[in-house]
């Protein structure tokens, strides 16, 4: 009999996720979330060790003498969230832009006049690796206390090789000190930098023949990302980008028809992408291509929202046709100023017409999927990661209609409760 030094029991639903169907789960596989109610999870080790209904679990397992059992009568335990799309490594925030746009201005004129992603390079490049881990930590705990366990988290505020690798290396630290898991990308081609300006082949070079070599070789970086959109990145310059990341064993990842229908999403069914991520604008061929080749739509309500747009990814059509759609923050200080994984479901259900249930597959297991972690999380299964979310909710489907407010109860991290907020010196990954 295995035994157990965590048990949650008598919970009013246990989401665990589980499918016996390979893949990021597609149309009406979204639907459904494993429901046991009356559930129990057991862990040992850090890992998941049996779930199911109380009284089943508890015949199978042998609950250690100094075990600590949670209750969770009246409460929903869900895996984790994955964060599948973040930028979060950042010097300073951008509420001026914030209140620009209020009063008129786009994203792209604030950018065309030395805003945006050039403001946030400025201010990263003047600041030091532990002076970002300290500013980037506090938002880590913050999206733990929301019920995030893993996040993907890019670099793209450098632009040089110097501050890619040192962005890198934040993350890196970030993710040996923090019990937030990260996993790396490389965003080295976010936007042409200011000293670039009037030699973009240049910076082109400097991306595919010196920094995309050199995260590979330092191993910093499991994906590459692209900016692809109209007075950035275009699509032979993103092909080329992407081609060379690849050859580099880079997974891919690209920003695709965020702000215009340019073909990002057809050119990431070209390259093999892993995802695609925004599209607002992606068009009904880009539908069928990202579908016919399996890549998965990351979607970022909390971007639209956060610049006022009134046109929402077309999550529904995508569904109906069978994309796999995975949900995120896009935390970031231009366009999506969150940390809350919650109120990106409640942006999906309400903007996209996502039901609760289709929500919360794209939350965990398909973008488990999107970052390439779903043998290890994204369900509540034997031998997975015990990163588990406790919710003071009787029903799941609470948790994006509820919105607005701080819905989890505890969280559990590789197996540990995390105390939150976590006192300072407790960030340790255990
Ligand atoms: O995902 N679209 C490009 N990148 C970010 C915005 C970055 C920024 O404005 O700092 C996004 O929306
Ligand atoms: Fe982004």
């Amino acid at each position: 009999m295995k035994s157990a030094s965590l048990l949650i029991q008598n919970a009013r639903q246990v989401l665990t996720l589980r499918s016996d169907q390979k893949g990021p789960r597609t149309g009406e596989q979204m639907e459904d979330v494993g429901i046991i109610e009356d559930g129990a999870v057991a862990v040992s080790e850090g890992r998941i060790v049996a779930v199911g209904k109380t009284e089943e679990v508890l015949g199978q397992i042998k609950v250690d003498k100094h075990a600590k059992v949670v209750e969770a009568k009246d409460k929903v335990v869900l895996p984790g969230f994955v964060d599948c799309h973040t930028h979060p490594v950042f010097a300073a925030t951008r509420e001026e832009e914030f209140e620009m746009r209020i009063k008129g201005k786009t994203y792209q004129e604030i950018a065309k006049t030395g805003g945006g992603i050039k403001s946030s390079v400025r201010a990263l490049r003047s600041k030091s690796k532990q002076e970002l881990v300290q500013l980037t930590l506090p938002r880590l705990d913050r999206m733990l206390s929301y019920g995030t366990t893993t996040i993907e988290a890019k670099s793209g505020y450098g632009l040089s090789l110097e501050d890619e690798i040192k962005m890198l290396e934040v993350i890196k630290e970030l993710n040996r000190i923090h019990p937030v898991d990260l996993v790396p990308t490389f965003l080295g081609a976010h936007e042409v930098p200011e000293e670039y300006k009037d030699r973009r082949k240049e910076y082109m070079e400097l991306i595919t023949q010196r920094m995309i070599p050199e995260v590979a070789k330092r191993k910093l970086a499991v994906f590459c990302d692209i900016f692809c959109e109209k007075g950035v990145f275009d699509i032979e310059e993103s092909r080329k980008i992407l081609t060379a990341a690849k050859n580099n064993g880079f997974k891919l990842k690209l920003h695709a028809d965020q702000l215009s229908a340019l073909g990002g999403a057809k050119l990431a069914s070209q390259v093999g992408a892993l995802s695609a991520d925004h599209l607002e604008f992606i068009d009904d061929e880009g539908i069928q291509m990202m579908r016919d080749a399996g890549v998965i739509g990351v979607l970022l309500p909390g971007a639209c929202f956060g610049l006022g747009m009134k046109d929402y990814p077309p999550a529904r059509r995508m569904i109906d046709e069978g994309v796999p759609v995975a949900l995120a923050t896009d935390f970031n200080p231009g366009s999506s100023m969150t940390e809350s994984m919650p109120i990106i479901l409640s942006l999906a259900c309400q903007m996209m017409r996502m039901t609760p249930a289709e929500a919360v597959v794209a939350s965990t297991i398909n973008s488990a999927y999107a970052v390439d972690m779903e043998e290890k999380i994204g369900t509540i299964e034997m031998g997975k990661k015990a990163d588990l979310v406790i919710w003071n909710v009787q029903n799941y489907k609470e948790i994006p209609y509820h919105y607005g407010v701080n819905l989890v109860d505890q969280v559990i991290k590789n197996g540990k409760v995390i105390q939150i907020p976590l006192p300072s010196g407790e960030r340790d990954k255990g």
